[in-house]
C-alpha cells in the first residue's frame, strides 16, 4: 500500500520508499495512478534514473511522445526533453525556459498529454520549483452562472503564449524553427473537461495555447479566457513545488496548469523531462 502525503490543501502529495527504477506491480501501478488523480501532482523522492529506466517509468503511463522541439533530445533516448542551462563546448546542452507561464502540456496538440514526468538531475537549492494551478477546484468555484455560459463552449488551441509572442521575451513559448513551426496547427479541445479517468470536470488550458473560442468574437473570447485564466490562478488555488536531487515528478495535465520558474542562469539546473499521452483505448 503506497502512503501518499499530501503537500497541501490544494494540491500535491509526496512518496517515499518506492523505486522506480523496478517494475511496479499492479497494486503499486493502481495506488499511484490514485494518488496522481486525487492530488494531481506527485512526488517520489530520492530516486536516480538511467534513460532508460525513466523511459520504462512513463510507458506504464502511457505512450511518450518526444516535444516538437527535437533540437535537446536526450542522447540515449529522443522521448526525454533535456531541460537545462549548462553549456558545453559553447553549445546549450538543454532548453533553458520552458513554459514560464500559466499553461498545460501539448494542449496545443489533437493529442494531448495525460502526465508529464520530470527528474531533477542537478537542481540548485530552493526557490526552484513549478507552480501548479488546480483547475478543478477553480471549476467548482464557479458561479452557476458562469458554468452554464461555458458548459458547451469549444476552445481554438494553438501553440504558443497567448498573452506574450515577443521572441526575445522569456515568457514566450520555446521558440520554434520553421520545419518545427510547420508541425503545429490548430486544434480545439472543450473548455470545460471531464477527466478521462474520473470524470471530475475542470477548466482546460485557459491559459497558455488558448487563442479563441469557436462561434465567438476574438476579443469577446479573449475577454473570457483571460477572466478565466485570472480566476483559475489565483494563490488560494496554487502551489509552487520546489525540487531537489533525485525528485521525481508527475503531474496530471487534464488537472492542473503549470508554470515553471525563471531560471537563474547563473546556477546550473538540469532536469530530465517525458510527456506521456493517454494509453491507447483500442
Ligand atoms: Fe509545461
Amino acid at each position: 500500500m503506497l502512503l501518499a502525503k499530501p503537500l497541501s490543501d490544494v494540491l500535491g502529495a509526496c512518496i517515499e520508499g518506492l523505486d522506480l527504477s523496478q517494475a511496479m506491480d499492479a497494486e503499486q501501478r493502481q495506488g499511484l495512478a490514485d494518488a496522481l488523480h486525487r492530488h494531481g501532482f506527485v512526488v517520489v523522492k530520492n530516486q536516480s534514473l538511467t534513460a532508460s529506466q525513466m523511459v520504462s517509468f512513463a510507458r506504464q503511463w502511457g505512450r511518450p511522445s518526444p516535444h516538437v522541439i527535437d533540437t535537446f533530445h536526450h542522447p540515449e533516448d529522443a522521448n526525454i526533453l533535456m531541460l537545462s542551462n549548462v553549456f558545453k563546448n559553447g553549445q546549450p546542452t538543454g532548453l533553458v525556459d520552458a513554459g514560464t507561464y500559466f499553461h498545460t502540456d501539448y494542449s496545443y496538440l489533437d493529442d494531448v498529454a495525460r502526465c508529464t514526468i520530470l527528474h531533477a538531475k542537478d537542481v540548485p537549492a530552493a526557490p526552484n520549483g513549478t507552480t501548479f494551478a488546480n483547475q478543478a477546484k477553480a471549476y467548482a468555484d464557479l458561479p452557476s452562472e458562469m458554468k452554464v455560459k461555458i458548459k458547451d463552449l469549444v476552445v481554438k488551441h494553438h501553440y504558443g503564449n497567448r498573452d506574450d509572442l515577443d521572441k526575445q521575451s522569456r515568457s514566450v513559448a520555446s521558440v520554434l524553427n520553421a520545419e518545427q513551426a510547420q508541425r503545429v496547427n490548430w486544434v480545439r479541445h472543450p473548455l470545460v473537461r471531464l477527466h478521462p479517468f474520473t470524470g471530475q470536470p475542470a477548466l482546460y488550458a485557459v491559459s497558455g495555447s488558448s487563442f479563441g473560442i469557436e462561434g465567438m468574437p476574438d476579443d469577446e473570447a479573449l475577454d473570457l479566457l483571460r477572466e478565466l485564466a485570472a480566476h483559475a490562478t489565483q494563490e488560494k488555488y496554487c502551489y509552487t513545488n520546489n525540487y531537489e536531487n533525485g525528485d521525481v515528478i508527475i503531474w496530471d495535465n487534464a488537472l492542473l496548469l503549470h508554470s515553471a520558474p525563471l531560471i537563474d542562469l547563473t546556477r546550473p539546473r538540469t532536469l530530465w523531462r517525458v510527456t506521456v499521452l493517454y494509453p491507447s483505448m483500442h
